[in-house]
């Protein structure tokens, strides 16, 4: 038997790192605060492995060659490919055995990923990764999932992998968490790109606090629409959301960051590892 040793979910926007102090100072420390808390939990998990739940942002995949999701099977990573995020680029372990039954338990539940075994890693894992095990020694499946190019996965269908990641989880024999990396409210490069939704960002989050899954796998895509297409990435967080269901998620933070062009929240999923 594995276990869910620790849960979370977190915005990935790539000005948390690459220019952190353009933030205000209390939005700042509330968010970095409440990752730290993300950081003592995945310390004392004392985890054999990480599945990042994150979007790839045309990394490695690309308009021609957007699988839904796709499990990283790679031995070892390189990243971040952002030479600019203010993180120095370094190697990742990966796990490819966990990252192998995630796949066999997601095709057994009826969800195909793609596999790939040569993904570098961009901000989108390596910016939460940097906040919650900055050492980057706890070995990583990174499942991309698709946020960029529609059509995009439903949201009960981004619920039902998160539900394959944890059944392979129960089935490892090792000490797992789950990150979930996305959202919330944004537009990046686009024109409305400092207008955040942070009415959309707090219901979400009160949704997800009530522990209300009928509502969030409810939201209509037109909704997800007006909050900007990076509101698109709440589909990690519905993930996550599966691979914890039973588990209780708790907004640690939730800080609407114009500096860093989106609604930037934290959560914990409570009573991993008991
Ligand atoms: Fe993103």
């Amino acid at each position: 038997m594995g276990s869910l040793e620790f849960a979370a979910a977190m915005s990935h926007a790539p000005g948390i790192a690459a220019f952190t102090q353009a933030a205000p100072a209390a939005q700042r420390q509330a968010f970095l605060d409440a990752a730290a808390t993300l950081k003592t939990a995945a310390s004392g998990a004392r985890l054999d492995a990480m599945v990042v739940i994150a979007p790839d942002h045309f990394s490695n995949f690309f308009m021609g060659n957007m699988p839904a999701c796709c499990v990283s099977l790679n031995e070892r990573y390189s990243g971040p490919v952002e030479d600019w995020l203010g993180v120095p680029r370094m190697d990742v372990p990966g796990a490819p055995g966990l990252a192998d039954l995630i796949m066999r338990h997601a095709y057994g539940r009826g969800i195909e990923p793609a596999g790939a075994a040569q993904t570098e890693l961009e901000h989108s894992v390596i910016v939460p990764l940097s906040l919650v095990t900055p050492a980057f020694d706890v070995p990583v499946v990174w499942v991309m999932m698709n946020c960029q190019v529609p059509p995009l996965m439903s949201l009960p269908r981004c619920h039902e992998l998160g539900r394959a990641i944890r059944a392979a989880i129960d089935a490892s024999g090792l000490r797992v968490g789950v990150l979930g990396s996305g959202g919330l409210s944004h537009a990046p490069g686009a024109a409305e790109a400092d207008r955040l939704d942070e009415a959309f960002d707090r219901e979400f989050l009160s949704m997800l606090d009530r522990g209300d899954l009928d509502a969030i796998l409810s939201i209509p895509a037109a909704r997800l629409d007006e909050a900007g297409f990076g509101a698109w990435e709440v589909r990690l967080w519905v993930a996550a959301m599966g691979a914890a269901h039973d588990r209780h998620p708790r907004t640690l933070a939730y800080e609407p960051i114009e500096a860093w062009d989106t609604g930037c929240a934290v959560a914990i999923f409570d009573g991993a590892g008991r």
